[in-house]
């Protein structure tokens, strides 16, 4: 009798458990693009134990813990990606035929609910590794001679970007001085893609009508157009990447005139390791060579695998150095600051790539955006503005139009810059020019105004240069003595050419 009533609460407290959960089941979400966000969740129940794999966008995850719940269960799901693990957990339960789920997208997020429901099984199932090419040194295709100049979508308009934005961007850029000054490159980030056909082409979504009329539209500009992808089967935004489809894909790009393509680590982590991605990129190297067009290969890896050792050998033009920028002075100089060790890998034709510009975006000072662009200039970074280029203040357009400042970034010797001196929160950092002068930038990264200084001895000059300018004044300034100081904003910078 005692063991029944046991049993019987048993089955009262976990109800879930009384029906089995095994089987494919799915979320779909429709997107006002027309293409889904779609969570798979292939699970196999054992009693009180649940197995399988959760795949969610560019994530997959294997279930490591279940657990029966209040009147469900929860389930534990874990992936690798690189050194690092990731985990997600979802609340459960059966109501009917539906499976309702909640889960959060970072612990300190709100709640996200969502009903699964089945699906034949081998649907959403993750594609199995493929195997990796020999490695070879995949040839240079001769661009990006300086540092890629121009402007992407992300930082500012992230899901948001579409035909009609892109084209009033080119337009903006082709009038507004931008184009004048050296950018050139219109590049959409993600969220462009929809599912590929029946011949496994891949397809826009509704946000991009016709690829090959936007490109023709941009290229009437005087522009070059880009796009983005990835090496895995999902791009970080969740859309289709080009596992498996790296040719096709690239004679696609040519076929519709693109010019550029930024290619995004993403989904490849669920398939590769980190020691594998050299033999990954090197797929799309050698298919971009084949497309029959120049395209600028622009790796987005987050700086591992020591990217730049191997990036030029896959045919990378330039390579991501560091994880997502964001438009915050603590993460801009983060990220910009720690690129000294890095020099020795930039040259004309691979470039260091520390992200995009968010000068504009509002999340800095004009002090703070004018430290943004120097820096970026001295260490020989792509340019990509990230702002709305349709609507910025004169300020913002006058950073990111600075020719003085643009030149030392496109200086044709293609030598990054270094630190020079570190003082507390001064630093000056120097960077060769080809024409034997040297580019300065002296930076106070205090919070309040401060007198900082550089010794010509410090530049290894013996004598005071006989002509130095002020870049961001416009103006030749003194330099007899053995230093030159100036008065720097907080967060702010002074910016000099010497000519020694
Ligand atoms: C990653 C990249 C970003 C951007 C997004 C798009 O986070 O690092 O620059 O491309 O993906 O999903």
């Amino acid at each position: 009798m005692k063991n029944i009533l046991i049993l019987l609460l048993m089955t009262i407290a976990t109800p879930c458990f009384a029906a089995d959960l095994t089987g494919n089941w799915a979320v779909k979400d429709p997107l006002p693009d027309g293409t889904f966000r779609t969570t798979y969740l292939n699970l196999k129940q054992d009693g009180k134990q649940i197995t399988g794999t959760i795949r969610t966008g560019q994530f997959y995850y294997k279930i490591v813990e279940s657990a029966p719940a209040a009147d469900g269960f929860d389930l534990t799901g874990s992936m690798q990606d690189g050194t690092s693990e990731r985990r997600v957990k979802y609340e459960g339960k059966l109501v009917g035929e539906e499976l309702h789920l909640a889960t959060r997208r970072r612990p300190d997020a709100p709640l996200m609910e969502m009903v699964a429901h089945r699906v034949p099984a081998g649907e959403g199932a993750y594609p199995a590794r493929r195997p990796l090419p020999e490695l070879h040194k995949v040839a240079s295709n001769g661009l990006a001679q300086t540092p890629p100049m121009g402007w992407n979508s992300w930082n500012k308009f992230a899901g948001r970007v579409d035909d009609a934005g892109v084209r009033a961007i080119a337009d903006a850029m082709a009038s507004n001085g931008m184009k004048d000054a050296g950018y050139q490159y219109i590049n959409i980030d993600d969220t462009w893609e929809a599912e590929r056909d029946a011949n496994g082409r891949i397809t826009t979504n509704k946000k991009f009508p016709d690829m090959k009329a936007l490109a023709d539209y941009v290229h009437s500009k005087g522009l070059k157009i880009g796009i983005y992808s990835s090496p895995g089967p999902n791009t970080c935004a969740g859309y289709e990447g080009s596992f498996g489809h790296e040719e096709q894909d690239a004679k696609t790009y040519a076929a519709w005139g693109i010019d550029y393509l930024k290619y995004d680590w993403c989904g490849a982590r669920n398939l590769y390791g980190d020691d594998e991605m050299r033999a990954v990129y090197q797929i799309m190297g050698d298919a971009l060579l084949k497309a029959g067009r120049p395209i600028l290969y622009s790796l987005c890896q987050y700086g591992r695998a020591d990217v730049w050792k191997w990036g030029p050998d896959v045919g990378a033009n330039a390579w991501r150095t560091t994880g997502d920028i964001r438009d915050s002075w603590d993460s801009m100089t983060k990220i910009g600051f720690s690129q000294d060790e890095l020099a020795p890998w930039a040259g004309p034709g691979h470039w260091n790539d520390p992200d995009m510009l968010e000068i504009g975006n509002g999340g800095m000072s004009d002090d703070e955006y004018r430290t943004h662009m120097s820096l970026w200039a001295i260490l020989a970074s792509p340019l990509l503005a990230g702002n709305d280029l349709r609507d910025m203040k004169p300020a913002i357009l006058e950073i990111l139009t600075n020719r003085e400042v643009i030149a030392v970034n496109q200086d044709k010797a293609g030598k990054q810059g270094r630190r020079v001196s570190q003082s507390g929160e001064q630093e000056v950092w120097a960077r060769p020019l080809s024409d034997g002068a040297i580019a300065i930038a002296i930076f106070n990264r205090g919070s309040a105004q401060a007198q900082v200084s550089v010794k010509w001895s410090e530049l290894r000059l013996k004598t005071p240069p006989h002509k130095a300018r002020d870049l961001w004044a416009h103006s030749d300034v003194k330099t007899d003595g053995a230093a030159y100081a100036a008065l720097v904003p907080a967060h702010g910078v002074a910016m000099l050419r010497v000519a020694p």
